[in-house]
């Protein structure tokens, strides 16, 4: 099959479309035909090692020292049809439609991939019949981790609910499940994002370049920060009574202090990664059945154009989400 091999840390130069070995599924795996994969800023993130530097040391001894060695292809999420299964598998057949999140396993960025159906580390569902293979491939990163941090910050109906850097995968789900929720919602991002997010919900938007949302006196129920950039301090300041923030980047500092916070004020802040539950999954596919979530797909590239597609997302104009088209992969060529 064809993939693209992640041959070293750094640029996006290093991926590169090889020939590799296509995967047989083991016992309680599903081999998936890939048909979309997405790019997000994690997959940059994790491609040149420019994560957060608590994670650098580990995910270097995970995928090797020097070059990746372990693990050879990136990417974290994707739909696509199960075209063979494990023989201890029941729950899926050959012909499925379903869209999944790797884990650290990654591998989305291939023709084939083999998943375990079972697994608190990755995700097998089926697809949303009202969802194309482009959009439910985002469902993993951008709606999975939204849908996490709402639930965690239990948001009701009339509260006001701020989240920074709404612009991108994590929040323009974000804003359409808070809306669906019943909350006043506050988008932050960069201009360029500013009228997509009013037409996914967003009742007010912020241009982060212009005002920072901690200066403005206004108070929230809830602040989500996808990003992580803005003052912890004077965030929890802005928080009302009982209010919640999220961390969705936290740093080690970030996770002292809201240790602290947690104990000494009525203001909660929260920390906890995202995780595949089930009742998050029936959660989400709930508002995507009623049709209340519209994926927003900024661009698509081909698998063939994955450096392209990455230089891209690395510009930080990604708006909502960039989706990689893997089907008809033909040496250089891109078969429309
Ligand atoms: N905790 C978890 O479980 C978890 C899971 C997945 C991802 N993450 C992390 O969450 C972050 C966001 O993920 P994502 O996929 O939604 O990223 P994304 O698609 O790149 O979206 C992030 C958005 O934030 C904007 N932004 C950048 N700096 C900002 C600032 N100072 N203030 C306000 N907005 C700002 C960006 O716009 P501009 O570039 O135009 O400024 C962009 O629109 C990533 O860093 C990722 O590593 C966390």
């Amino acid at each position: 099959m064809k993939a693209i091999v992640w041959t070293k840390y750094g640029p996006p130069e290093g991926l590169q479309l090889q020939e590799v070995e296509t995967p047989t599924p083991k016992e309680n795996e599903i081999l998936i035909k890939i048909q979309a994969a997405t790019v997000t800023a994690g997959d940059c993130e994790v491609r040149d090692l420019t994560l957060a530097p608590m994670f650098r040391l580990p995910f270097r001894l995970y995928f090797g020292w020097r070059k990746p060695r372990r693990i050879t292809v990136l990417g974290q999420e994707l739909a696509g049809d199960v075209v063979a299964v494990g023989k201890n598998v029941t729950q899926f057949q050959v012909g499925d439609p379903v869209f999944a999140a790797t884990g650290l396993r990654l591998g989305a960025y291939a023709e084939f991939t083999c998943l375990p159906v079972r697994s608190a580390m990755t995700l097998v569902w089926p697809k949303p019949v009202n969802m194309s293979y482009e959009e439910a491939a985002t469902i993993p990163t951008g709606g999975m981790n939204a849908i996490h941090f709402l639930r965690k910050a239990k948001v009701q109906p009339g509260e006001k609910v701020l989240i920074n850097g709404a612009g991108g995968s994590i929040g323009t789900y974000g804003v359409q499940i808070a809306k669906a929720w019943g909350a006043e919602v506050t988008a932050v991002d960069s201009a360029s994002k500013l009228e997509m997010l009013r037409t996914v919900g967003a009742d007010h938007v912020i241009d982060y370049t212009q005002e920072d949302f901690t200066r403005r006196g206004e108070r929230y129920d809830v602040v989500i920060d996808v990003v992580g950039k803005s003052s912890f301090g004077r965030t929890v300041r802005c928080l009302r009574a009982n209010g919640r923030y999220i961390l969705g980047n936290p740093t080690l500092s970030g996770m002292f202090r809201a240790a602290w916070t947690n104990r000494t004020t009525d203001k909660q802040v929260i920390f906890e990664a995202a995780s595949y539950q089930p009742e998050d999954v029936r959660l989400l596919l709930g508002l995507i059945e009623a049709g209340k979530i519209k994926v927003v797909i900024d661009r698509r590239y081909p698998l063939v154009n994955m450096a392209e597609a990455h230089r891209y997302v690395e510009t930080g104009q990604k708006k909502g989400n960039v989706v990689i088209t893997v089907m008809n992969v033909k040496d250089n060529h891109f078969q429309k």
